[in-house]
C-alpha cells in the first residue's frame, strides 16, 4: 500500500512508465512510444494506485465550440487498467476520481471518445456527437479550379491555418478550439509519408486549406489513397479548388477521404455529383459537469429568448441535482437554483446541449421524463447545427 492518494498525478518516472506499459499493451503499440507521449503530457496523466499502478489517464486541455463559443473543456484520453485487474470497478473509480476533480478543479465540461461506453454512460457522459468519414472516387470528383490558386503550406502559415480552422469550424457545434497539443496531433507528420498542405488564395487571400497524407492500398501497390486530416473552406469557391485538387492527382490515386460534418456544404455539390460513402463513423461522449457554469459559459441564439426549468439528476455529482431555471436573452443564459421542471438526466443534458437530442429524442431514450410544458423553450435554446467534430484523440 502506497503513502499517497490513490488519485493523483504519476509519482516520478517509474509510475509513469508503469502507466506507459498499461497503454502501450492496451493499445497495442511499442512501449517507448507510449512513455515518450505519457511524459510529454507532463502534469496531465493521472493514476489510480494502490501497491502499484492500476491504470490511468491523461487530459487533453482544451475547448469546445458550442453555439459559436469556446467552452473550455477537458478531452479524457488513453483510459486503461492493467489487463489482470480488469472488471474489478478500477476504470469506474478512476473516472469517477478524475470527474470529481474536474468538478472542483477543471472546466466545465469533459468529452471523450469510448471504447467502452457503459463504462462512462454510468457517470453521467453521453454520446453527443460523431466524427464521419466520407470517401469518393477522384475521377468522379470535378475538375474546375474556381479561379483560386493552391499553394503549398508551410509551417510558416500556421496561423493563416488556425485562423481559417477558426473561422469555419467556431460555429459547428462540437468542433474543438483546438490547443497546441491537438493541433500538434493534427500536424504530426507520420513515419511512412509525409504530410501535404495546401492553401486555396483568391487574390493572395486564403479561403481554406486542406492538410493530408497518403496511404497505398497494399505495401506493393502503386496507387494510393489520400487521407484528409483537415478540410476547411470558408467559400464555395474553396470547397471546388480543393476538390479539383484531390482529382488532379486521379492518374495516381484513387480515393479521397475527408472528415466532414455530417450537413457539411460541401456534400451539397458532392452528393449532387456522386456517390459519397460513409467510410467510418465515431460518437464521441460529453460530460456536463457544472450544470451551472456549461449553461453560462456557451453561445446561443441572441434573436432566441425563453425560459425553462429542468430537475437535474446526477448521481455521481450531486452537486448539479435538483432544479435549475434557465432564462435566455440576448445570446446569454442565466441559470440559477429553482423553479418546476421535468426529470431531466444529466446525460441527457449533455446530449441537449450539444445539439443532438432534442426533448422529444429525450423523453424517446428515457433520459427526460415529466411535465412538458418547457420541451418548446428547451428545442429553441438548443437548436442549432448538427454537433461533429473533425478530431481523434
Ligand atoms: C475499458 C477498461 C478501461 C475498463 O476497465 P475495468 O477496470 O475493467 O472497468 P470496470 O471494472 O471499472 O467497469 C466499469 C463499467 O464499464 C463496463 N465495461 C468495462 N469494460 C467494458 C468493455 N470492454 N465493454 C463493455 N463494458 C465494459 C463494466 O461492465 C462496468 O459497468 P457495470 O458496472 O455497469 O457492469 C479496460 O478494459 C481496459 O483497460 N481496456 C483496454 C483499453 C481500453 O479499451 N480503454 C478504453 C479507452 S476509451
Amino acid at each position: 500500500m502506497s503513502d499517497l492518494p490513490r488519485y493523483g498525478v504519476p509519482d516520478g518516472d517509474a509510475e509513469k512508465r508503469a502507466y506507459a506499459a498499461i497503454v502501450a499493451e492496451a493499445f497495442a503499440g511499442e512501449f517507448e512510444t507510449f512513455n515518450a507521449w505519457v511524459h510529454d503530457f507532463g502534469a496531465d496523466v493521472r493514476v489510480l494506485r494502490d501497491a502499484g499502478v492500476l491504470g490511468g489517464l491523461v487530459i487533453y486541455r482544451m475547448g469546445q465550440f458550442f453555439g459559436g463559443v469556446s467552452v473550455p473543456a477537458w478531452g479524457i484520453a488513453g483510459v486503461g487498467v492493467r489487463p489482470e485487474l480488469r472488471a474489478k470497478g478500477f476504470a469506474h473509480e478512476l473516472m469517477l476520481a478524475n470527474l470529481r476533480e474536474c468538478h472542483d478543479h477543471g472546466p466545465p465540461i469533459s468529452t471523450l471518445y469510448p471504447a467502452a461506453p457503459k463504462l462512462y454512460r454510468n457517470l453521467g457522459w453521453e454520446f453527443s456527437g460523431s466524427r464521419t468519414a466520407i470517401g469518393a472516387n477522384l475521377h468522379e470528383l470535378a475538375l474546375r479550379d474556381h479561379g483560386l490558386t493552391l499553394r503549398p503550406g508551410t509551417p510558416k502559415d500556421d496561423d493563416i491555418l488556425g485562423a481559417l480552422y477558426s473561422r469555419s469550424h467556431q460555429y459547428e457545434n462540437g468542433c474543438l478550439d483546438r490547443s497546441d497539443r491537438i493541433w500538434g496531433r493534427v500536424r504530426r507528420v507520420p513515419v511512412d509519408t509525409p504530410l501535404f498542405c495546401y492553401i486555396a488564395e483568391r487574390d493572395g487571400v486564403p479561403e481554406g486549406y486542406t492538410l493530408y497524407t497518403q496511404k497505398r492500398a497494399t505495401p506493393n501497390s502503386f496507387r494510393y489513397d489520400m487521407l484528409v486530416r483537415d478540410f476547411v473552406a470558408t467559400t464555395p469557391a474553396a470547397a471546388g479548388a480543393l476538390i479539383a485538387h484531390f482529382a488532379r492527382n486521379r492518374s495516381v490515386a484513387n480515393r479521397v477521404q475527408l472528415y466532414v460534418a455530417p450537413d457539411a456544404p460541401v456534400l451539397i455539390e458532392l452528393l449532387r455529383t456522386q456517390e459519397v460513402a460513409v467510410e467510418q463513423r465515431m460518437h464521441w461522449m460529453l460530460r456536463i459537469v457544472r450544470v451551472k457554469d456549461a449553461l453560462e459559459g456557451r453561445g446561443y441564439n441572441r434573436h432566441v429568448r425563453a425560459d425553462a426549468a429542468i430537475s437535474v439528476i446526477d448521481e455521481a455529482l450531486p452537486d448539479n441535482s435538483g432544479a435549475w431555471t434557465l432564462s435566455l436573452s440576448d445570446g446569454h443564459m442565466t441559470v440559477r437554483r429553482g423553479g418546476q421542471g421535468p426529470g431531466l438526466d444529466i446525460r441527457g443534458l449533455a446530449a441537449m446541449y450539444s445539439g443532438s437530442m432534442g426533448p422529444p429524442q429525450l423523453r424517446a431514450a428515457g433520459l427526460l421524463a415529466g411535465d412538458d410544458a418547457h420541451d418548446s423553450a428547451l428545442a429553441a435554446m438548443f437548436a442549432g447545427t448538427t454537433p461533429w467534430m473533425p478530431d481523434y484523440f
